[in-house]
């Protein structure tokens, strides 16, 4: 059947409408119409299958990747640079405009649109390495892929090769490369191929079912004038160079003085990064690897005025509340914070609080709690993932009068 698509979803899923039930279709434009076939009735929706463009968008460009219709990696390849920045802001515009009536800033673009990522995880599977098909556990075998860090697709190649014909017992690996240094962590693997793998990568960091058996346990990325350790199972930000805009725009706007607490801390980056401008910093994180790493971050960096606990913000965050606490940087991950963490923090009545997130749904949820206290002074939006329908948001807020 032939619909004309109206406007995008917040995954970047074409909407149309038959007979007023809307319809998403992956791949489909605004103002395109298309053949679809109906896959699936979800009650209050259809998921719509694309089988033609009959009428095409002057915003679709052709995807420079080989396995975009098939892998479920990326989203919007299939959509201009530009219009992807448009895409982002009008999303963040629209899941805010349900609790305020605030500008949200144009999206600040990605430096590399292509090859940005510094890490990925790969599912393997007997001769097969790639990521699974979208909604399934089949792999997409791939030899490179587009958002990769070229030096990571270099990896690749050769891990392809290692695997072909061999009773490996390997069924992911995870490859970083920070500061052209490469770490590679296999979850398992059959340990009569270690000498051969070692052979293969004689100068990388590799771990296997996280022990480290050869190189460097950590690598090393610099920002700014600090250096931070990186463990195969810590956080750190993907995109290298968009972070680093991301954590400069944050500490320009920090109106330091007092103490402040950086919640969901990972290795402590943050933390150190606004370490000069607070007499002291308490960041909480729950992972105990990026805990491990900060706490030797600031060792590295000799720094003296950061504190970092372990355990979740909400089971924690009590135990600062004495504190005078000036400033709150929280960065959750995508499931945003919780009501008992943004009680506390309302509690511990910071004068400005500043909300990092690659989620702006769950963003907007928990700024809705702390609106009645709190203003918000901006939105910005960082393109950290290029081709993709994420984007990551810093909402500035002040305490009202
Ligand atoms: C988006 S990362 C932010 C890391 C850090 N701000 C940075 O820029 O590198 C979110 C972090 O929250 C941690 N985390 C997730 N749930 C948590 C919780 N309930 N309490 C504390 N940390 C949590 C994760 O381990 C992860 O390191």
């Amino acid at each position: 059947m032939v619909v004309k698509v109206l406007r995008l979803n917040n995954e970047g899923e074409g909407i149309a409408s038959i007979d007023g039930k809307l319809v998403f279709i992956k791949g489909a434009l605004p103002n395109e119409e298309v053949d679809i076939d109906i896959i699936e009735d979800k009650g209050n929706y259809y998921i719509g299958k694309l089988n033609n463009i009959i009428t095409s968008s002057s915003d679709r460009v052709i995807p420079k990747c080989p396995y975009y219709d098939k892998c479920g990696g990326c989203f919007l390849m299939h959509l201009s640079y530009n219009k992807q920045l448009e895409f982002k802001q009008d999303k963040v515009k629209g899941v805010f405009k349900k609790i305020c009536d605030i500008d949200i800033n144009p999206v600040i673009y990605s430096f590399n649109e292509l090859n940005y990522r510094n890490k990925v995880t790969l599912k393997v599977n007997g001769n097969s390495i790639g990521y699974y098909e979208e909604k399934s556990h089949s792999i997409v075998d791939i030899d490179t892929c587009l958002l990769l860090d070229n030096s990571i697709n270099e990896v690749i190649t050769k891990l392809r090769n290692f695997i072909q014909n061999k009773n490996h017992n390997i069924s992911e690996i995870m490859i970083r490369s920070i500061s052209n240094e490469i770490m590679i962590s296999f979850d398992n693997m059959n340990s009569i191929y270690k000498e051969e793998l070692l052979n293969i990568f004689p100068s990388c960091s590799i771990y296997i079912k996280d022990e480290c058996i050869s190189g460097k346990k950590s690598l090393i990325e610099t920002i700014e004038n600090y250096k931070f350790y990186v463990s195969p199972n810590s956080f750190f930000q993907v995109n290298s160079l968009t972070f680093r805009e991301l954590y400069k725009y944050v500490i320009s706007n920090l109106n330091g003085n007092g103490n402040a607490l950086d919640l969901y801390s990972g290795t402590g980056t943050i933390s150190i990064l606004m370490s000069k401008h607070f007499n002291k910093v308490y960041g909480i994180e729950v992972s105990n690897s990026s805990i491990r790493d900060a706490n030797e971050n600031i060792k590295l960096n000799n720094i003296s005025n950061v504190y970092f606990i372990e355990g979740k913000v909400e089971d924690k965050i009590d135990e600062l509340k004495e504190l005078d606490i000036n400033t709150i940087i929280m960065d959750p991950p995508r499931s945003g914070s919780d009501n008992k963490s943004l009680k506390s923090i309302m509690e511990i009545d910071p004068r400005s609080i500043i909300y990092i997130s690659c989620n702006p749904v769950t963003l907007a949820r928990d700024i809705n709690m702390l609106k009645d206290k709190y203003e918000i002074k901006s939105i910005n939006l960082f393109d950290m993932f290029p081709q993709t329908s994420h984007v990551e948001t810093v909402c500035i807020l002040e305490r009202k009068n």
